[in-house]
C-alpha cells in the first residue's frame, strides 16, 4: 500500500503527527519535496521533535526513511537534525539519501535572505532557509547533488560552472563572495559524516514497490503555497500536491493508492499574500493562544482564521484526496460559534466557489456559514462516538462540503490522540 499525505491548506496543518501515527505500519517513509523550511512537529513517547528534513517515520526502528529526490536538503541543517535526534536517544541509522537530491548549499540562504530585502513592501516571508535560490539553481541546471559528494573532480566542475552566476549575484548585493576551495572543503567534511547514508535511490523504492511494503509519502507545506497552484507568488518554490509525490520519491503515478489531505479545523498561514478566511480580531487572537500557532521552523506567530472548505476544495481536486485528516479539532473546544467559509464574494458582489487567481483572491470577501460550538473538552476522546454532537455535527458539514470522507481526527499533539473514524 502506498499513501501519500500532504497538506490541504496553507503547511503546518498536522502532516508531520498524521506521519508519525501512520507510520507504525510503514516500511518506509519518503519525504519527497521542499527543504528545511519544513517544520513537522511530532509528540509521542519517546518526547517533542520538530523534524524539518527528516522524515516522520524516524521514530520506528524498523521502518526505512528517504529524503527523496525532489528535496532541496541543506547538509549542515540534516547534520544538525541528526545530531539533535540522537542526543534525544534516537536512532537515526535508517535514515537514507537520494544521491538525486540537491544539496542546498550556504549561498542559498544568504541569497534568500537579500532577494527577500530586495522585494521591499513585496516580500514573500520565506523562512529565509534558501528554498526558492536552491530549486532556482535546480532549474538552471547549476544545482549540486548528494550523489556529486562521491565524486571530488566531478563536483569541482560543477561548482566552477556555478560560481560565477551566484558570486555574480553576491557582488550585486554587495555581500561578500563565496570560495572554491571553503565549499570543496565542506563538501568533503559533509562527504564523511553521510557516509552510508547517501543511496542510489530506485533500489530501495522500486524494490520496496515490487515486494508490496507499505510505504508512506511526506508533503512539506501545503496546496496554498503550491509554486503553480497556490497564492503566487506568495508561495513555496516546489510543489507540495501529491503528483510531486511520484516525481519526488520515484515510484510510478498509478502505484499511489491513497492520498490522504491535511486540514485542521480551522486555519493558518506564516508568510504574507492573500489568506481569504482571515481573522485579525480577538477570535484570531484566540485561536492563535489555544492552538499555540507560532512557527515551527521561524518561531513566527501564524496568521489564523476559519476552515476555508473553497481552499480545500481546491486542494481535494488538485491532489486527488481519498481521504481528509482533520486535526486540532480540540482548539476549537472553546467557541461558542465557529464559521466555515464557503464562498468568496467579489467586490462586484458576484459569487465565487473555486480559488481565483491571487489578484482577484486578493479583492474577495470570504462568505460563511456559523455553527453552534460544543463547548465541551474533546482532547480524551478517542473515536467518534467520544465526540460531542455539535463536533460530530461540524465535521460531518466540513466533510459534505469538501465531498471527501473524514478518516482521520486528532484532539491533540501526541501521537496517541487521535483516531480512523
Ligand atoms: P506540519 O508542518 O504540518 O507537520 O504541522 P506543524 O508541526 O508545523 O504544526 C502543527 C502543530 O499543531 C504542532 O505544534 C503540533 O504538535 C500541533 N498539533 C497537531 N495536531 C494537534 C491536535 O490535534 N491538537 C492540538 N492541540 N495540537 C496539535
Ligand atoms: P511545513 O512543512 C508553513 C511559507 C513561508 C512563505 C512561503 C515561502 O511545516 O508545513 P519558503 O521558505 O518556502 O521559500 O517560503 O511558504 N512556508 C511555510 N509555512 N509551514 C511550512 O512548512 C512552510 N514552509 C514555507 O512562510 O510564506
Ligand atoms: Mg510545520
Amino acid at each position: 500500500m502506498i499513501t501519500t499525505v500532504v497538506g490541504a491548506q496553507f503547511g503546518d496543518e498536522g502532516k508531520g503527527r498524521v506521519v508519525d501515527y501512520l507510520a507504525r505500519q510503514a516500511d518506509l517513509v519518503i519525504r519527497f519535496q521542499g527543504g528545511d523550511n519544513a517544520g513537522h512537529t511530532v509528540v509521542n513517547d519517546a518526547g517533542l521533535f520538530r523534524l524539518h528534513l527528516i522524515p516522520s517515520g524516524i521514530f520506528y526502528p524498523q521502518t526505512t526513511c528517504l529524503i527523496g529526490s525532489g528535496v532541496v536538503a541543506n547538509p549542515a541543517t540534516l547534520l544538525e537534525e541528526l545530531a539533535e535526534l540522537e542526543a534525544q536517544g534516537i536512532d537515526t541509522g535508517n535514515l537514507k539519501i537520494s544521491n538525486r537530491a540537491q544539496m542546498l548549499m550556504p549561498y542559498h540562504p544568504m541569497l534568500d535572505g537579500l532577494e527577500e530585502s530586495r522585494r521591499g513592501k513585496q516580500q514573500i516571508g520565506t523562512t529565509k532557509r534558501g528554498i526558492g535560490p536552491a530549486y532556482a539553481d535546480k532549474a538552471a541546471r547549476r544545482g549540486l547533488r548528494y550523489g556529486d559528494l562521491a565524486h571530488p573532480a566531478w563536483l569541482r566542475q560543477r561548482l566552477e560552472l556555478a560560481l560565477p552566476s551566484i558570486n555574480h549575484k553576491l557582488a550585486y548585493f554587495g555581500a561578500p563572495t563565496v570560495k572554491i576551495d571553503d565549499l570543496m572543503a565542506q563538501c568533503a567534511e559533509w562527504a564523511e559524516k553521510l557516509n552510508g547514508r547517501i543511496v542510489e535511490p530506485l533500489k530501495l523504492v522500486r524494490g520496496a514497490v515490487e515486494s508490496g511494503q507499505n510505504i508512506l509519502l511526506e508533503g512539506q507545506l501545503g496546496v496554498m503555497r503550491d509554486l503553480d497552484w497556490g497564492t503566487y507568488p506568495y508561495v513555496t518554490s516546489s510543489n507540495p500536491t501529491a503528483a510531486y509525490a511520484a516525481v519526488g520519491a520515484g515510484i510510478p503515478p498509478q502505484k499511489i493508492d491513497v492520498v490522504i489531505g491535511v486540514a485542521k479545523a480551522y486555519a493558518t498561514a506564516v508568510g504574507a499574500g492573500p489568506f481569504p478566511a482571515e481573522l485579525t480580531d480577538e477570535t484570531g487572537q484566540k485561536l492563535r493562544d489555544i492552538g499555540q500557532e507560532y512557527g515551527a521552523t521561524t518561531g513566527r506567530p501564524r496568521r489564523t482564521g476559519w476552515h476555508d472548505v473553497v481552499a480545500v476544495r481546491h486542494a481535494a481536486w488538485l491532489n486527488g484526496f481519498t481521504g481528509l485528516a482533520v486535526t486540532k479539532l480540540d482548539v476549537l473546544d472553546e467557541f461558542p460559534e465557529i464559521k466555515i467559509c464557503t464562498g468568496y464574494r467579489l467586490p462586484d458582489g458576484r459569487r465565487l466557489d473555486y480559488v481565483p487567481d491571487t489578484a482577484v483572491l486578493e479583492t474577495i470577501q470570504p462568505i460563511y456559514e456559523s455553527w453552534a460550538g460544543w463547548q465541551t473538552p474533546t482532547t480524551d476522546a478517542r473515536s467518534w462516538d467520544d465526540l460531542p454532537a455539535n463536533a460530530q455535527n461540524y465535521l460531518e458539514r466540513l466533510q459534505q462540503l469538501i465531498d471527501v470522507p473524514i478518516q482521520f481526527v486528532s484532539v491533540g499533539p501526541h501521537r496517541e490522540a487521535m483516531f480512523a473514524v
